[in-house]
């Protein structure tokens, strides 16, 4: 049988983009290697440097390159030099044109403390002593962020206003908690839905369409919580959650919360799937880490590549259904850390300090 061969668009965009790329293909190559399948990579300007480049952030050829993928790998977009420029060249435009473009309406944010890097941690040892491991699925195309009527005006007497509305249909949130249920029945079978329903109509619908949703999934324990009590859960008891169940606003600040559970920002990645379906029938998704381009350090093999590497597991998992390598690099990235090699973000005393291609090639030759 010949071996399957995935298409991967890569984006690596601006600042340490294309240096966290880079070490994220060199570790999916060795999965590719490793467990019997074929990746096609293809760069294309995104952000800034499409910018520079071709006078827009998305430009038709990388678009063209996203709609044939099986999925998309993202760097980092934007830097100090582009920040006054009109919002339709700024570098983010491109990504809400690719959240746009693909449907993205799930955001997946995985919040995993690694044991050797518990002292990193804010929080007390007796907090987070038995371990965090939850993901957080926010919606991404609805509510408060996109919803109508929004806008500054000036009323007649002269009195200004800003609007905005949160809006949800119950289509929009079943399809949203219907990927959280499924994601939960994979891991621990346990939704925490996050609303304000107490002052919220639409937090009403949302907690209504939860619970309609949750019929179809009697094997997942559900729990409702208000969202200013799910940001103080979040510290007083982050072991006890699986996934956490929130629409854009509160998804917004919670998964920003939680990230500060587990010591850097270099760690953390993220998937954003949607309607959009690839070759194989599963979702065309998109993966980037959390953090942004950091200018400070951009350009001198200091960034930590562990985020956008564990962006590529999420890819493997959600876009090509390849489990096996998946676990592979994130076990990969467990050891590396228990070995005790750092990167200079990683302030836990390790064994070794590594620059991004180096820590990347270790990650590659433990899978
Ligand atoms: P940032 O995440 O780029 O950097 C914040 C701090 O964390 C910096 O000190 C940086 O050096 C450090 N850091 C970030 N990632 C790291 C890594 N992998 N390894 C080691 N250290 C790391 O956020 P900041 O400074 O607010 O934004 C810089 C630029 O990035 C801005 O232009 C911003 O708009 C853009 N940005 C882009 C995002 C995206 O592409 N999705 C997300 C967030 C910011
Ligand atoms: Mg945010």
């Amino acid at each position: 049988m010949a071996r399957p061969t995935y298409r991967i668009a890569c984006l690596p965009g601006d600042g340490i983009g294309p240096e966290v790329t880079r070490g994220a293909v060199t570790v999916l190559e060795a999965a590719a290697a490793a467990y019997g399948f074929a990746l096609e990579f293809s760069a294309h300007p995104v952000g800034g440097a499409a910018y520079d480049a071709a006078g827009t952030p998305f430009p038709d050829e990388t678009r063209e390159a996203c709609d044939a993928a099986d999925a998309i790998l993202f760097g980092a977009v934007g830097g100090p030099q582009y920040d006054g420029l009109p919002w339709e060249h700024r570098p983010e435009a491109a990504l809400l044109a690719i959240r746009k473009r693909y449907d993205l309406y799930a955001n997946l944010r995985p919040i995993l403390l690694y044991p050797p890097l518990r002292d990193a941690s804010p929080l007390k040892n007796e907090i987070i002593g038995g371990g965090v491991d939850f993901i957080i699925v926010r919606e991404l195309v609805g509510g408060i962020y996109f919803g109508e009527p929004r806008g500054i005006t000036t009323l007649e007497d002269g009195t200004r206003r800003g609007v905005n509305t949160e809006v949800y249909t119950d289509a929009e949130i079943a399809r949203i908690a219907r990927m959280g249920f499924t994601i939960a029945r994979g891991r621990r079978r346990k939704v925490t839905s996050v609303d304000k329903a107490n002052v919220m109509e639409a937090g009403r619908l949302w907690r209504t369409v939860v619970d309609e949703v949750a019929r179809e999934f009697p094997d997942v324990e559900v729990e409702h919580l208000l969202a200013d009590n799910a940001a103080m859960q979040i510290l007083r008891r982050p072991g006890d959650f699986d996934v956490m169940l929130a629409s854009n606003l509160f998804g917004d600040f919670l998964s920003d919360e939680a990230a500060m559970l587990t010591g850097s920002i270099g760690l953390l990645p993220s998937a954003s799937l949607g309607a959009a379906q690839n070759r194989l029938g599963l979702p065309k998704g998109f993966y980037e880490p959390i953090h942004g381009s950091a200018p400070d350090i951009a350009g001198r093999d200091l960034a930590n590549p562990l985020a956008a590497i564990l962006c590529g597991a999420m890819l493997l998992r959600h876009s090509l259904g390849q489990e096996e390598a998946a676990l592979a690099v994130e076990r990969a990235v467990v050891r590396v850390l228990e070995e005790g090699f750092r990167t200079g973000d990683i302030k836990v005393p390790g064994t070794a300090v590594l620059g991004t291609a180096a820590m990347a090639a270790e990650v590659a030759r433990r899978i």
